[in-house]
């Protein structure tokens, strides 16, 4: 059962000098312990149709469902806190939190003990391939790659059943990329997380249980 779905979901951009229609219509279901590829041309609405299944928009027109709720009645506060994590193109990393504080503070939010916050986002970390050595630097005293790790160390600490990321392996080498890729798997095949991933990368891609093709902000079939 879909635990995720785009219904004729469109976006525009509007602005006083003119209006883009990023998404045009685009019907998909996103199941529980998959893994899901969306691919496309840079600039055919990928970033922005994952925006909307993040609650961080509302569709112009159309719906985005979770749990049976569209995203337009949920709570959507509550919803981004607690059912999706998203790992956005830009990290968003907080800029004066250190690496191991940027991963415990979702935490701290939803009401986790220090400790414990602590436990987990060491362990977070370590999945990434970050040991002790990187837990009190700050995200500008690290690579791009080393900051994309954190945000997906960051995520992987929430408790979201449902991961979403934006290009999460295209500031890494292939041996980290190929981690990252093999930890969303996982969490996908054996933990029943349903995992969402804009990518560049056909090989990611021939990974996927799924691929969602999208040009011109529309589904293209394959
Ligand atoms: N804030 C904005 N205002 C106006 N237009 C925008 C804005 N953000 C994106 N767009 C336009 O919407 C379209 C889709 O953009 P989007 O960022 O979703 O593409 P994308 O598929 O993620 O591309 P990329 O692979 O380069 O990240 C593009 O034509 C883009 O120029
Ligand atoms: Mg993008």
């Amino acid at each position: 059962m879909a635990i995720l779905s785009a219904n004729e979901v469109h976006y525009s951009y509007k602005s006083k000098y003119q209006t883009v229609h990023a998404v045009r219509g685009v019907t998909y279901s996103f199941e529980s312990g998959k893994f899901y590829a969306i691919v496309g041309k840079s600039g055919c609405g990928k970033t922005t149709f994952l925006s909307m299944l993040a609650g961080l928009d509302l569709p112009s027109d159309g719906t985005v469902e979770f749990g049976g709720k569209t995203t337009a009645e949920l709570n959507r506060d509550k919803y981004r806190m607690d059912d999706v994590a998203l790992i956005c193109q830009s990290f968003n990393l907080f800029p004066l939190l250190t690496v191991l504080e940027n991963v415990m503070y979702p935490m701290t939010l939803r009401g986790i003990s220090a400790h414990k916050a602590k436990e987990t986002a060491k362990e977070k970390l370590a999945a990434v391939g970050l040991d002790e050595t990187y837990y009190k630097r700050l995200p500008d005293m690290l690579s791009g790659g080393e900051q994309q790790r954190v945000a997906i160390a960051r995520a992987l600490a929430s408790d979201a059943k449902v991961l979403l990321a934006d290009e999460p392996t295209g500031n890494l080498d292939t041996e980290n990329g190929k981690n990252i890729i093999d930890i969303l798997k996982t969490l996908a095949r054996e933990q029943g997380y349903c995992v969402i991933v804009v990518t560049h990368d056909l090989g990611i891609a021939a990974e996927a249980d799924e691929v969602l093709h999208l040009s011109d902000g529309m589904v293209k079939a394959e």
